[in-house]
This record gives C-alpha cells, structure tokens and sequence, in this order.
C-alpha cells in the first residue's frame, strides 16, 4: 500500500521529465557549489548589463537583492493602496448603516461619528492590508505559482533545492550570447552548465488559465459549492434541529402506557424495601401503641420550636381537635368527632404514643406521617404538652408564672 503510494509519486514526479523538450531555449544555467560564488555571480551579472536573469538558493541569502541590482520592492505600494481603501470601505459601510439605513438614537449621541468607528476602520484598514501584502508578494512580484515553468522537474530544480546555487540567464535577453555566457559562467566557478529547453506542451503558454479542463473544474466546483450551500443554509438548516439525538430518543414518558411490561404501566415502582435517601422508614409501622413506649421527643424546648408546634397543629390538627385541642373542631359534624387531648388517657401517655398516633394513625384518624414531617411532629407533640398543662395548671405553676 505506502510502496504503491511512493511509486505513484515517483512517476508523477517525474511525469515532466518524460515531456519532449522542444527545440527553443529558456535559458542558459549554470550551478555554483559555494554561497560566496554565487553572490558574486550574480552581482557580475548584473554588472556586465543582463536584466533578464533570476538567481535560485536553497535558503534566503541576505545581500542577494543588493548583488541582483534590483530595486526596493514594491508590494508597499500595493499594501498602502489597499490599506487605504479599507480605511474608506469601513467607513463606508459604518456611515452607511448607522448614520443612513438604520439610524438608532442612542443616549442622544449623532447617529454617525468618528470615534466608535475607529475600531472598525481599524480592521477594514488591517484586513485588506495584509491580504493585498500577501496575495501582491506572491501572485504579483513573485509570478506564483507558476506551475508552466520550464525550469520545473529539472535536474536543475533539484539541485538548487537541495544543496546548491544556481543562476539562469534567460534566452530573450538583449545580450543573450551563448558563448559569452558559457565563458562567463565557468569563470565564476560554475560546477556545471545546463541548456534549459521549454516543455513542446505548453510552449508559448505562460500559465494555462484558459485550458478547457482547468476551466472545467473550476466552474463544477463553482456549480457544486453553490448548490450545496444553497440546499444546506435554506433548507437543511431550517428542517434539520442540529444535535437531536438525545432529544428524540426511544423512550417512556411519565404517566404514559409501555408494552414492554407485563402490566403495560410505563413507570416502575421501587424495588420493595427501598428507602429513599435522607428519609428513615418508621419502625413500629403497624404495630401497637404499647411497643412505643420508649420513643422519647428529641426536640429541646425553646420559643422557636413551640411556635413551630403551634402553627402546625393549627394547620394540621384543629380542623378536627379544634386549637385547644378539646376534639371541638370545624370539621364538626362532618368528620367522627375526635376525643379530646386532655383525657387522662393522652395524659398518661408518653410523646411516643402520640407520635406514633401521627404517624400511624389510629382508627378514623388517618396517618400525617405524609403531610407532617418527623421535626415537625415532635413539635407538635411539645405544643399539645403545654395545652395539657395550662388546661391542668397546679397552684406551684401561678408562683412559677410570676
Ligand atoms: C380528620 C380529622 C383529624 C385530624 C386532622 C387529626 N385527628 Fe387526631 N384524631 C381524630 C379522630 C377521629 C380520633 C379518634 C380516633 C379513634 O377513634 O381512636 C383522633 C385521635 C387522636 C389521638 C388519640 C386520642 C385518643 O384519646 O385516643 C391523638 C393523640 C391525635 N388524634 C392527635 C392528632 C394530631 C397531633 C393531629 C395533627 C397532626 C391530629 N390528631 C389530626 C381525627 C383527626
């Protein structure tokens, strides 16, 4: 498999090499074996009046554009030109949407003006900057990528990619002089000097633009990315929610039927025993009152837990017991009328029977266990002590009082 994938690349590496070469000269080439030698070669070059010359290093040789005689470079030009016309674009666009289409009164403020826009002019100025920089180096100055160059997949090529300095002086120069040339190219120390011939394919085309299969594919993909952006941004966008899997998923919703269960009920019930977290099971659940004797109130009183104790037998236990706790409640007549608290029976009862009557239930009464939390009941439980006790007050309790 990668044996097969380096053979493919060998030969279409060397697809070019196998290209008949036509009779015109590209130039005369010429490689220097040392950094020095080719520094001066050029600058001789240059001196003896060649303009139609390029030099090819490995690396980038610093003093290379002096030893060529070639101008400062020009894409500052091109960056100062599209720099401006960001600039202008920019503000263009901000004066134009703020102060023109869509004029917004904001704290009193004019709709257009200079200072918010900077930022934004800013970016325009810097974005159309580099991107002229960059694509005015390259395609501009540098004429790439040239992909018609009869220097490409040449012995040449690869040598002065690799480990030496080569210097092409092209056919059409003025004082193109083969002789001369060679003569001048050994003097310097040339390692050797190659003809280079253009390709008989693309002789006389400078780059293939208008090839009809270049054309060709770049207008199917013009067609298939227009399409397909179309098709995505109007209407898969709109009927396709992104990311729904775990929305619409196989499952039960609550309360509904599911066949997958014998008794067809969708939701399950806990495995029986199961206690849910932070929640003890009542242990005499059931049983007699006698077994409960040893239950005690954990509460301590204080102010806070007596009014507690009050608000929620007023909620939960006057309705029938009335708020003394006499059974005169407002569910009279409607409801089996309770006994009442005060009987000698509760009060020889210990806060363990009453809450266990609370939380039981006893005959009639059904259980508050749901409704009336564990802390609460003892609470209760303080409460209808001191109902008890102000209902059965000693003579010692009126001294205490005072
Ligand atoms: C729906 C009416 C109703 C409510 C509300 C109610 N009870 Fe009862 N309660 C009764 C009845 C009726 C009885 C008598 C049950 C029986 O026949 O043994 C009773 C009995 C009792 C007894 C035992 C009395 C005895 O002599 O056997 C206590 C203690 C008691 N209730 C406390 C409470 C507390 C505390 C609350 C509030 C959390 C409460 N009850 C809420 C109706 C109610």
């Amino acid at each position: 498999m990668i044996k097969k994938l380096l053979n493919f690349f060998k030969e279409y590496d060397s697809k070019d090499d196998k290209e008949p070469r036509s009779k015109k000269l590209f130039g005369l080439a010429a490689l220097y074996s040392t950094p020095n030698e080719i520094i001066t070669a050029a600058a001789k070059t240059a001196e003896k009046g060649y303009e139609k010359f390029d030099v090819y290093t490995p690396y980038p040789m610093h003093g290379m554009d002096d030893a060529m005689g070639m101008d400062s470079p020009k894409v500052g030009y091109v960056s100062f030109a599209f720099g401006l016309l960001g600039m202008c674009l920019a503000l263009l666009m901000i004066g134009w949407m703020s102060g023109i289409n869509y004029t917004n009164i904001i704290g009193g403020k004019p709709f257009f003006s200079l200072p918010p826009s900077i930022p934004i002019t800013f970016e325009g100025t810097v974005l159309l900057t580099g991107i002229a920089t960059v694509i005015g180096l390259i395609v501009l100055f540098n004429r790439m990528p040239d992909i018609n160059s009869p220097l490409n997949d040449t012995d040449f090529m690869r040598s002065v990619t690799s480990d030496k300095f080569g210097l092409v002086i092209k056919a059409d120069d003025q004082k193109f002089i083969d002789a001369d040339i060679r003569e001048f190219f050994r003097s310097g120390g040339a390692v050797d000097i190659q003809e280079i011939y253009y390709r008989e394919t693309n002789l006389g085309i400078k780059t293939p633009l208008f090839d009809k299969k270049f054309l060709g594919i770049v207008m199917a993909t013009a067609a298939v990315t227009a399409v397909v952006s179309y098709i995505t941004l109007n209407i898969v966008l709109y009927q396709v929610v992104p990311f729904d899997w775990m929305w619409n998923q196989a499952r039960i919703n609550s309360q509904s039927r599911s066949d997958f269960f014998p008794n067809k009920a969708g939701m399950r019930e806990p495995v029986s025993g199961t206690v849910a977290r932070g929640f003890l099971p009542y242990e005499y659940k059931g049983m007699p009152d006698s077994s409960v004797k040893l239950l005690s109130n954990p509460l301590a009183v204080s102010k806070k837990v007596m009014e507690r104790g009050q608000e929620r037998f007023n909620i939960y236990c006057s309705p029938c017991h009335g708020y003394f706790g006499e059974g005169d409640g407002r569910m009279r007549d409607q409801f089996p009328k309770p006994p009442s608290l005060h009987n000698q029976k509760v009060l020889n009862w210990t806060d363990g029977n009453i809450f266990h009557v609370i939380t039981n239930g006893q005959n009639v009464m059904p259980s508050y266990a749901e409704q009336v939390p564990v802390d609460d009941r003892w609470a209760i439980i303080h409460y209808i002590r001191s109902l008890q006790r102000s209902k059965n007050a000693a003579d010692e309790d009126l001294t205490k009082a005072k």
